[in-house]
C-alpha cells in the first residue's frame, strides 16, 4: 500500500482498487482483484456482515426463475455452474468449510391453485430448458416425509443447492487476508472525484484512500454515498426480508433433507435445512425503506405458512430472527463493471440473487478492473443501461 499527500494535505493511502463495501460481492470482488495481482484494498466497518448475514444462501437458480427475468437466468446458470469449482478453491484457500450442500430443492403446491401455478411455471422451466420433474403428492412426501399429508404435488429440481452464507462471509475474509487485501474498519463516507474521475473516498475517520479504481459493493446503502454525482448514482433501494432461524435436535435429524418451498396464499416461504441441524425459515419481501424490524406479523406469517407446509416444526427450537435488506434494482438483475464516471465501478442490485451470483461477479469483476471491458456474459448488466447520458453518448458514431 502506498501513502502520500492528497491534494488537501490529508494522509492519503493509495490501492489499485478500492471495494466500498466488505458483504460478500466486496469481498469476492477484492478476493479476485487481489489473485490478479491488483493491490487491493476494502472499506467497512464490518466486513463480512451485510445481507449475507441474513440470508438463507439457496442457489435457486430454477426453482427462483421469474417470468421477465430470462437475460438474468443466463447469468444465474453461469454463476451455480461455477458454483463446484469456486467452493473447492474458496475451501482450499482459506482453509475454512462454507457449507455447501448438493443437496437439491422441492417446491410443493398446498392447494389446486397452487398446484395449477406450479404447473405453470414447470412449463415455462422447460420452455427455458431447464431440468425438473412434477412429482404427486405422495412421491414428495416419500422424498420428504416431513412434508404435510395435503401436499398436492411438486416440482423437483435436483440443480438448486444451497451454501451457509456466513460461512461463505468467512472464508472469503480469509482468502481476501490471505492474498494480501487490506481492510478499513470505517464506513465510507464520500467519494473523492478529482477532475472527471474517481480517486478513492473519504472515510468517516478523516482518513483519505486514493485508488485507481474505486468499486461500489455496499448492498441497499450503495445509492447513499455523497460525492457520487446522479447520473453514476446506483438506483438500488432496501427491500426488507425477515427471516428465522429454528434448531433440529439431534433426535430429530434428517428432518428435511433438502430445501422445501411452496406459495402460500401468495407469500413465497422456503425451509433450507443446514448439516449443522439449523433450520432456515425465509423470506418476507417488504418495500418499507431502512426498516429492518423483526415484527410479530412477519414472524407470524412465515411460521403459519412453514407450519402449512411442515407442520412438524413447531416442535423445533426458534434460535433466532433476523431482518436483512435486499439490494433491489429496477430490473432485479445487478448493476456490474465500469460506470459512466471513470474510475468508478459498481457490483450492486444482486436483489434476490446475492449469494447464488457471488462466484460470477467475482469473476466479471475481475475482468473488468483488469481490462475495462465486461466479459460478455455480463454486458446486459452494464450500469450505463440506468445512465441515459451515457448510452446517448456511447450511440453516437465515433
Ligand atoms: N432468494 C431468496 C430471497 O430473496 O428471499
Amino acid at each position: 500500500m502506498q501513502s502520500s499527500q492528497n491534494e488537501t494535505g490529508a494522509r492519503s493511502t493509495g490501492s489499485d482498487v478500492l471495494v466500498v463495501g466488505g458483504g460478500i460481492i466486496g469481498l469476492v470482488t477484492a478476493w479476485r482483484a487481489a489473485q490478479r495481482g491488483l493491490r487491493t484494498a476494502v472499506a467497512d466497518p464490518a466486513p463480512g456482515g451485510g445481507a449475507a448475514w441474513v440470508a438463507a444462501g439457496m442457489l435457486a437458480a430454477v426453482t427462483e426463475l421469474h417470468y421477465g427475468e430470462q437475460t438474468l437466468l443466463a447469468l444465474n446458470l453461469a454463476s451455480a455452474a461455477r458454483y463446484p469449482d469456486f467452493v473447492a478453491e474458496l475451501e482450499a484457500e482459506s482453509g475454512q468449510d462454507t457449507g455447501y450442500r448438493a443437496c437439491g430443492a422441492l417446491s410443493v403446491a398446498l392447494d389446486a391453485d397452487d398446484r395449477a401455478q406450479l404447473r405453470e411455471l414447470h412449463a415455462f422451466q422447460q420452455r427455458s430448458g431447464l431440468s425438473s420433474e412434477w412429482l404427486t403428492g405422495r412421491e414428495c412426501r416419500r422424498l420428504e416425509p416431513m412434508l404435510a399429508p395435503g401436499v398436492r404435488g411438486g416440482l423437483r429440481v435436483d440443480g438448486d443447492h444451497q451454501i451457509d452464507p456466513r460461512r461463505l462471509a468467512a472464508a472469503l475474509m480469509t482468502a481476501c487476508e490471505r492474498a494480501g487485501v487490506v481492510f478499513h474498519r470505517s464506513w465510507a463516507e464520500r467519494l473523492r472525484v478529482e477532475g472527471d474521475r474517481a480517486t478513492g473516498v473519504v472515510l468517516a475517520d478523516g482518513r483519505a484512500l486514493g485508488a485507481d479504481r474505486t468499486v461500489l459493493a455496499g448492498g441497499s446503502l450503495s445509492g447513499k454515498l455523497d460525492g457520487v454525482p446522479g447520473d453514476v448514482l446506483p438506483p438500488v433501494r432496501p427491500v426488507k426480508g425477515q427471516v428465522l432461524r429454528l434448531t433440529v435436535p439431534r433426535a430429530y435429524a434428517p428432518f428435511l433433507s433438502r430445501t422445501v418451498r411452496a406459495v402460500v396464499r401468495g407469500s413465497h416461504v422456503y425451509l433450507v435445512p443446514r448439516e449443522n441441524g439449523d433450520l432456515v425459515v425465509g423470506a418476507t419481501s417488504e418495500e418499507l425503506g431502512w426498516d429492518t424490524t423483526v415484527t410479530a406479523g412477519g414472524v407470524y406469517e412465515l411460521l403459519r405458512d412453514a407450519h402449512e407446509l411442515v407442520p412438524g416444526i413447531t416442535e423445533l427450537p426458534l434460535t433466532e430472527t433476523l431482518a436483512g435488506l435486499r439490494p433491489g434494482s429496477p430490473d432485479n438483475a445487478p448493476l456490474l463493471g465500469p460506470t459512466a464516471l471513470p474510475g468508478l465501478h459498481l457490483a450492486t442490485g444482486h436483489y434476490r440473487n446475492g449469494v447464488l451470483l457471488t462466484p460470477v461477479t467475482g469473476d466479471v469483476m475481475a475482468t473488468a478492473l483488469t481490462t475495462g471491458e465486461l466479459p460478455a456474459e455480463a454486458r446486459p448488466f452494464t450500469p450505463l443501461r440506468f445512465s441515459p447520458a451515457a448510452s446517448v453518448r456511447q450511440e453516437q458514431p465515433a
